[in-house]
C-alpha cells in the first residue's frame, strides 16, 4: 500500500534540478528556467491558501507548495518519483526515446532532491505522495483546493489526471497553462506532436482555458474564472492562463485522511 514518502535528506545542490527560481532560506536565490515569482499570485488565481488544505498536483521543486505553505497553506505535495513514467510521446521513428525515458527518470529524481532541500530550508511540514497523476490513492484526503500547474499540457489523458485530483476537493481548483497563439475561445485541446519533426517529446495539448472550464464543469466544479497573466521563462515574457473553478455540484468522495 503507498505511503506518505520518506523526507530526503539532501545537502548537496549538484544532486538537484530546480526547474523554478526559488529564494531558499539560508541559502539564497536558485536560478531555474521559470521564475514565477514576480507574479506568482496571478499564476495561483489570486486565491487565498490560509489555513487551507491544499493539494499540489505535478510539485516539481516545490515552488508552489511552499510559496503557498508560506501564505497559510497546509500542504500534500503530489510528483512522480523514479518510479515512474512520463507521458512521453512515443514517435515509432524516435530511435532514442528509451535513452531519453531512462534520462528522465534521472531528471525526475533530480527534482524530488530538490524539492527535498527546499523542504528543508523552509522548514516545510509539507507532505509528499510519489505516483501517476492517473493513480492518486485515497491517503491523500479531502482538501479545500487542488493546484494543477503547467502539468495537464504535458499529460496523455487530462481528463482522467482531472477526474483523478478532483474528486478529494471540497472547494476550489486552479488549473495553470500555457495561453500559447490561439485566439480560439473554443474548448479545444490542440494535438501537438507532429511525427514529422518529432517535435514535442514531452507535451501533447495546447490546452485551451475554455476546456478546463468545460472539463472542471463536467467534474461540478462550474463557478469560474479565468485569468491571463505573464510569466517569465528563460527571461523571455510568457503568456499563460490560470482557470479557477469553485465547487457548484457534488461532494469530495469519501477518503481516508491520515
Ligand atoms: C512543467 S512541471 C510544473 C511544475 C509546477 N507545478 C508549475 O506550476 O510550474 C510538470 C510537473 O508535473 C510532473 N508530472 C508530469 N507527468 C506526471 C504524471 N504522469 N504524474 C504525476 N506528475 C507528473 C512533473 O514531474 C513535473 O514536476
Amino acid at each position: 500500500m503507498r505511503d506518505f514518502a520518506t523526507p530526503r535528506d539532501i545537502t548537496r545542490m549538484e544532486d538537484c534540478y530546480f526547474y523554478h527560481t526559488m529564494d531558499l532560506p539560508g541559502i539564497g536565490r536558485i536560478e531555474g528556467d521559470w521564475n514565477l515569482l514576480p507574479n506568482i499570485t496571478e499564476y495561483l488565481g489570486h486565491v487565498s491558501f490560509d489555513g487551507k488544505r491544499v493539494l499540489d498536483v505535478g510539485c516539481g521543486a516545490g515552488a508552489l507548495t511552499f510559496y503557498m505553505e508560506q501564505h497559510g497553506a497546509s500542504v500534500v505535495s503530489y510528483d512522480l518519483d523514479k518510479t515512474g513514467d512520463w507521458d512521453m510521446v512515443p514517435y515509432v521513428k524516435w530511435e532514442q526515446r528509451l535513452n531519453v525515458e531512462a534520462d528522465r527518470k534521472t531528471i525526475i529524481d533530480r527534482l524530488n532532491n530538490a524539492y527535498w532541500l527546499s523542504h528543508k530550508a523552509f522548514n516545510s511540514k509539507a507532505k509528499v505522495v510519489y505516483g501517476s497523476v492517473y493513480d492518486m490513492p485515497d491517503l491523500i484526503g479531502a482538501v479545500d483546493i487542488a493546484v494543477y500547474g503547467s502539468v495537464l499540457l504535458h499529460l496523455r489523458d487530462p481528463f482522467l489526471a482531472l477526474q483523478n485530483g478532483l474528486r478529494f476537493v471540497r472547494d476550489t481548483v486552479i488549473v495553470a497553462d500555457l495561453a500559447g497563439d490561439s485566439e480560439t475561445s473554443r474548448p479545444y485541446l490542440g494535438f501537438l506532436p507532429d511525427a514529422k519533426t518529432l517535435e514535442p517529446k514531452d507535451t501533447w495539448w495546447n490546452l485551451r482555458p475554455q476546456w478546463v472550464v468545460r472539463a472542471i464543469g463536467v467534474l461540478g466544479f462550474e463557478d469560474t474564472e479565468i485569468i491571463i497573466h505573464t510569466q517569465q521563462y528563460k527571461g523571455q515574457t510568457v503568456y499563460l492562463y490560470t482557470v479557477v473553478g469553485k465547487r457548484t455540484h457534488g461532494q469530495v468522495i469519501p477518503a481516508n485522511p491520515r
